[in-house]
């Protein structure tokens, strides 16, 4: 049903006291009106001067919203014709399955949090079909599905005997502890601990704890989206830092922050590594009980070229960092298992913190993941799998130079599970993946992974997940649309 112009514009709400821009603003919302079918296909939007004028802002706060849009594929925007929308809700967007309600927007009283939740499109843009080359994974078909299924068994059938009560399980925070020192170069006592339902809720955590609504928190350009989205839930104003070579870059005429997020082993999503000099220049930055650093880890465990780099929470001699883990990657996602590891001064309250807000992981699953780690096949797996995704990574970076050398230029971590491959030409990424996703190659544009203007254009390319001939084929896919 065509929609007026009137409408349209009633249904936008921007605010100019936001740390968002109006253009940012202006942009989440028209996608989120796209996304959730509320705009359909074939819709008509009103003219940029039509909308500038209702909206009270100027041509081009419209314009670049209407450019962007169109970059992405939501619309088709010639010069002197008013855009219209080119997918509908019900589609799949850039090839990630994002959208599937048509259900009309309604305009309940929601809390400010929630109201802006439907204005981006995290996480539903990580709800992608699980095909070749979909980032983000590990491969699940090679975890061990029975080994586990018994250690689970033991753990439901001795329950009664267990005493009741701690949320983080004894057993559990010891053989993290014990991990994480050895592998991770944490330092760390089992109270440190929390066990958590993921890293995304060790994240809102720390951010329910800390930030107080108003305050600065630096984070990683282009970084993980999520990461912006738990503090900004907090009510935090958050600042992308651009990266280079090093990783995060430090502007050192910034007053400190409240707290700085960073993914200093990989960095998600370019796979970055940030050097010892950077990390202690962070390190120096941030003082105690004033700035606190977030070392996301989410991928550390995956390391393929040289002896792994210790976490840069073993650096720090204050207890300024919180250290966030997940077995999301290194078991399977479906486990929902992360954990936090806090500094000393903080785990007491962060353990209070975590029963308020019902932060708490099933404790048969956290014994049984005890035992699975105690009789050595936690890391048993990560051996084998390291091997496999270490290939598959190979696998990838060579043909992506020898099929699709002239377009994409592959940028190889040195772990992780993931990689970018820029733009050689251009900045048309969205339509790249959506062109991709149509031919059955699943993909990340970089673009969608920015805080604000997007600077990087690429493509982000899952390889751990992937076995080699699924990857050759997604190759030669990609070669056949470029
Ligand atoms: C950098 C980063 N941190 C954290 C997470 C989330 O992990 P979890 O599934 O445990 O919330 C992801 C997931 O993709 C990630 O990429």
């Amino acid at each position: 049903m065509p929609v007026s112009d009137s409408t349209i514009s009633a249904l936008i709400d921007l605010n100019r006291a936001d740390a968002e821009g109006l253009v940012a603003q202006l942009t989440s919302q028209l996608r989120a009106l796209i996304a959730t079918g509320r705009l359909g296909k074939g819709c008509a939007l009103p003219s940029s001067r039509r909308l500038a004028g209702d909206l009270g802002v100027s041509r081009n706060t419209v314009t670049y919203a209407f450019e962007q849009l169109a970059a992405e594929g939501y619309l088709e925007a010639s010069h002197g014709r008013r855009p219209v929308v080119t997918v509908d809700g019900s589609e799949r967007i850039e090839g990630t399955g994002a959208v599937a309600s048509k259900t009309r927007a309604t305009r309940t009283q929601l809390s400010p949090w929630a109201s802006k939740l439907k204005q981006t499109d995290w996480p539903m843009s990580y709800q992608a079909p699980l095909k070749p080359l979909r980032p983000g994974h590990g491969d699940f078909r090679e975890f061990p599905n029975e080994v586990w299924a018994r250690c689970l068994r033991r753990s439901a059938v001795h329950a009664a005997r267990r005493e009741l009560g701690p949320v983080n399980r004894t057993r559990l925070r010891e053989a993290l502890a014990h991990y994480l020192a050895t592998s991770r170069g944490v330092r760390a006592i089992a109270d440190q601990i929390m066990i958590l339902p993921s890293a995304q809720a060790a994240l809102s955590l720390i951010a329910a704890a800390l930030i107080t609504p108003g305050d600065e928190v630096w984070v990683e350009d282009p970084g993980y989206p999520g990461a912006a989205a738990a503090f900004r839930g907090s009510g935090a104003r958050v600042t992308g830092m651009k990266l280079d070579a090093q990783g995060m870059q430090r502007v050192p005429e910034a007053p400190a922050p409240r707290l700085i997020f960073m993914t200093p082993s990989h960095q998600h999503p370019t796979g970055r590594l940030m050097s010892l000099e950077r990390r202690t220049a962070f390190l120096g930055a941030s003082q105690p009980g004033k700035t606190w650093i977030v070392e996301d880890d989410y991928d550390g465990e995956f390391h393929y070229d040289s002896r792994p780099v210790p976490a840069l929470q073993g650096l720090d001699a204050h207890g300024r960092v919180f250290y966030v883990g997940t077995f999301s990657k290194a078991m399977t996602s479906d486990i929902r298992l992360g954990y936090l590891v806090a500094p000393p001064a903080l785990a007491g309250i962060l353990e209070i913190a975590q029963r308020h807000i019902g932060l708490i992981a099933s404790s048969h699953v956290q014994e049984a993941l005890a035992e699975f780690i105690a009789d050595g096949h936690f890391l048993a797996h990560l051996r084998r799998v390291r091997r496999l995704y270490h290939a598959r990574r190979d696998h990838l970076a060579e043909g992506l130079e020898r099929h699709l050398g002239e377009v994409l230029t592959a940028e190889v971590p040195s772990g992780g599970i993931q990689l970018v491959a820029r733009l050689r030409r251009g900045r048309a990424d969205h339509a790249a993946v959506k062109r991709l996703g149509e031919a059955g190659v699943v993909t990340r544009a970089l673009s969608s992974l920015a805080l604000d203007k997007p600077r990087d254009h690429g493509l982000l390319l899952g390889f751990a997940a992937w076995r080699e001939n699924e990857i050759s084929a997604a190759l030669r896919t990609m070669a056949s649309c470029f």
